[in-house]
């Protein structure tokens, strides 16, 4: 057994690779100013917008000179592969979070923007990092979570992964949480809300894996258009964040002004110069509404980008990428381990999974959706691959010499009972939830340009409740594998089912890692990045059709707790194969913050995923907070009888409340208890330190 402990989150192995981390910021800024100072008005207002309002084979351009040998930037889509032509479909990024595993997020991000390099791509616009504040959202599939240090982890991982090839861009600054009204929208927040929950995430990803620009929202914020924000593009990102990254706008209605918006923050419109037109712009600077300054400004921050980023035609930093890494074997078997160990295993009674092939004579395969591609929606994340594994055919590949029989959900079901188990393939589509693009809706006619938005109700349509309830009403043995791409109410069918497999939408391999899991070959080794609740009464008021949403620091699990409210499974929660113990947790101070370590066994028979959680309370605090936060994760394999320590380290900044009073962060005279286990409500192991204003002591409890 190796005696060095695991590391939660390896930085140095993290970020390994991010170009970003390696600029020589002093000889960039020169270089930029060189360069901006022998262009003219222009040329300057060139590379402030984008090319045309339609992709050029997938991609979008902006600015570029050849008279100065200004490459343009061509940007493309999304956090969950290259949208462009046919390319790795990954699974969707929540699923990811479900891994609880930031090295695989990172190697996700590599892959990703490997594949955007070998397109002709050098601005990935991706991670997606806006909280789930309701599940309900439309886009939650292609975000990570409801908890912002779980989001926070994922995103640096994939930032740093994918800049060790190209750019990306962290989207959307800020509180783009609710899709059907994104455009007119204005969440309304207080200091330390925002500060507190809202941005430690794109913090994280501006100031620790140095994103390379970062998409402002659609939204308003307390009735400020996101495009057009001071407070958030120039107080927060330059003076609290020293970004020295682009901003731009997120597609046409990301920008609603001239001035307003230069003047603010925003350095690239897109995907075309509409407020940024010469007309415009020349029209502010005739009125006195903008300076040359502000020109030079918006210019000087695209233009340090291409200048770190040695942006050529075709290359970025010196490296073009090979088309051959597009959906090659080694990004086909990521994305299956991958989907694998996204899968949460919700309800297993009677061990009804992993089926053991020896012993099972007959399958049935329930359900339209095992025969359906079923990635995610069909908004800008969308990604088309030219092989797709369904779960039927996946199924079918390995089931050795079972009987595998598959049912529409028209079928008649009188037989299911004649079978050893059945498997229910049900949940959601892009007809249900996804990113909502109105002119798309109107015109569609057809089912391909359909967009879900956000979901009114966080039950399954009725077409599959009614399935599952048919399906297990007839069957001997029935397991429910549920797609989708965010919490989704089980409540009402859940005791009348055996076994219940989250597996979201799992991407182009998802049908063989669903294989995989069904079967024992792999144990499903995810866990939830967000609550299921019993009922969506248990949450706040959602209304999809809101202009004004109120913002606080109540949602997801920090709702429930606080309204002592039990969810149906809890944030975290996730069963194995196998079974775990943790024991020793030990805490200790290090440095400016405090290195944890815990001892976690895997006491069961097989190889397994274990996800070892950390959390912290704040108790006798003189401001209101939140029951409990997660402050740690790790993700490791164990095989049976091992032991493994886990160590993580929590910087005091991560136990900082906001302060308005001081309009910073500030560590608190108070208790705070370390509490470890294997999720939000399963925490036997506590420790207990304070901080008395000046320094920390371990106490007791009570
Ligand atoms: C969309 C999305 C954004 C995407 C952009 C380009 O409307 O909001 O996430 O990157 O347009 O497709």
């Amino acid at each position: 057994m190796t005696t060095t402990p695991f590391e939660a989150f390896d930085a140095a192995a993290i970020h390994e690779g991010n170009k970003a981390l390696g600029f020589d910021h002093d000889a960039i800024a020169e270089q930029t100013h060189e360069l901006l100072g022998r262009m003219t008005l222009a040329q300057k207002i060139n590379e402030i917008r984008g090319l045309q309002p339609e992709p050029i084979e997938g991609l979008y351009y902006a600015g570029g000179d050849d008279e100065l040998g200004i490459a343009a930037w061509k940007m493309v889509d999304g956090p969950r592969g290259a949208r462009t032509g046919k390319a790795t479909a990954f699974p969707v990024a929540i699923a990811r979070a479900a891994s609880f595993d930031v090295d695989l997020e990172r190697r996700v991000g590599k892959a990703i923007g490997l594949e955007t390099l070998a397109k002709g791509g050098n601005v990935l616009l991706a991670p997606c990092i806006n909280l789930l504040r309701h599940p309900g959202w439309g886009r939650a599939q292609e975000s990570y979570s409801e908890d912002t240090h779980l989001t926070g982890a994922m995103a640096v991982a994939f930032v740093s992964g994918a800049q060790n090839h190209v750019l990306t861009s962290p989207k959307h600054l800020a509180l783009n949480n609710l899709e059907n009204t994104r455009f007119d929208l204005t969440s309304d927040v207080d200091a330390r809300t925002l500060h507190e929950l809202y941005l430690p995430h794109f913090k994280r990803c501006v100031v620790e894996a140095q994103a390379a620009s970062v998409m402002s929202a659609y939204n308003r914020v307390n009735g400020v258009y996101c495009g057009e924000h001071p407070e958030l593009l120039t107080d927060t990102l330059r003076r609290r964040w020293d970004f020295k990254g682009f901003v731009e706008s997120d597609w046409f209605l990301g920008v609603r002004s001239t001035s307003e918006s230069i003047k603010a923050g925003l350095n690239i419109e897109m995907p075309f110069g509409k407020f940024f037109s010469d007309k415009k712009i020349a029209a502010a600077i005739e009125a006195g509404e903008l300076t040359d300054e502000d020109i030079d400004t918006a210019a000087y921050w695209s233009l340090y980008q291409k200048v770190a980023w040695s942006i050529e035609e075709g290359s970025v930093a010196g490296d073009s990428g090979s088309i051959a890494v597009v959906e090659s074997d080694a990004h086909l078997d990521l994305a299956r381990e991958a989907a694998r160990k996204s899968f949460v295993l919700l309800k297993n009674s009677s061990d009804v999974l992993p089926i053991d092939r020896r012993s099972t004579r007959r399958i049935a395969v329930v359900g339209d959706l095992a025969d359906t591609v079923n990635l995610g929606d069909r908004g800008s994340s969308m990604v088309t691959s030219t092989k797709v594994i369904t779960p039927l055919a996946g199924l079918q590949a390995e089931a050795g010499d079972c009987d595998l029989r598959f049912f529409a959900t028209d079928a008649d079901f009188a037989e299911l009972g004649e079978f050893d188990v059945t498997i229910v393939i049900a949940g959601l589509t892009y007809l249900d939830e996804g990113e909502f693009i109105p002119s798309a809706q109107a015109e569609s006619d057809g089912d391909d340009l359909a967009r879900g938005g956000d979901r009114d109700s966080l039950n399954l349509p009725t077409d599959q409740r009614d399935l599952i309830e048919r399906a297990a009403a007839a069957s001997s043995r029935c397991v429910v594998v549920l797609q989708g791409g965010s919490a989704i109410v089980v409540s009402d069918w859940l005791a009348s089912v055996d076994g219940l497999l989250m597996s979201w939408y799992g991407g182009c391999q998802g049908g063989a890692a669903l294989a995989q899991v069904i079967f024992g070959d792999a144990d499903p080794g995810g866990r939830l990045p967000v609550s299921i609740p019993r009922s969506e009464k248990d949450l706040m008021e959602w209304d999809t059709q809101a202009l004004a949403v109120p913002h606080d620091l109540l949602h997801g699990y920090r709702w429930l707790d606080a309204h002592q409210s039990t969810a149906e499974f809890c944030f975290g929660y996730g069963l194995s194969y196998s079974a775990f113990e943790l024991n020793d947790l030990q805490v200790q101070r290090n440095g400016d913050g405090f290195v944890v370590t815990v001892s976690v066994a895997n006491t069961g028979s097989v190889r397994a995923t274990a996800v070892p959680q950390l959390y912290v309370s704040v108790q006798n605090s003189q401001v209101m907070r939140v029951p409990t936060e997660l402050k740690g994760f790790a993700s490791l394999e164990l095989d049976a009888d091992e032991t493994r320590l886990v160590q993580f380290q929590v910087a005091d900044e991560e136990l900082c409340f906001f302060d308005e009073a001081v309009d910073d962060f500030r560590l608190e005279a108070a208790d705070y208890v370390f509490r470890a286990g294997q999720n939000l409500v399963e925490l036997p192991l506590l420790r207990h330190w304070r901080f008395d204003g000046s320094a920390w002591s371990e106490t007791r409890p009570g």
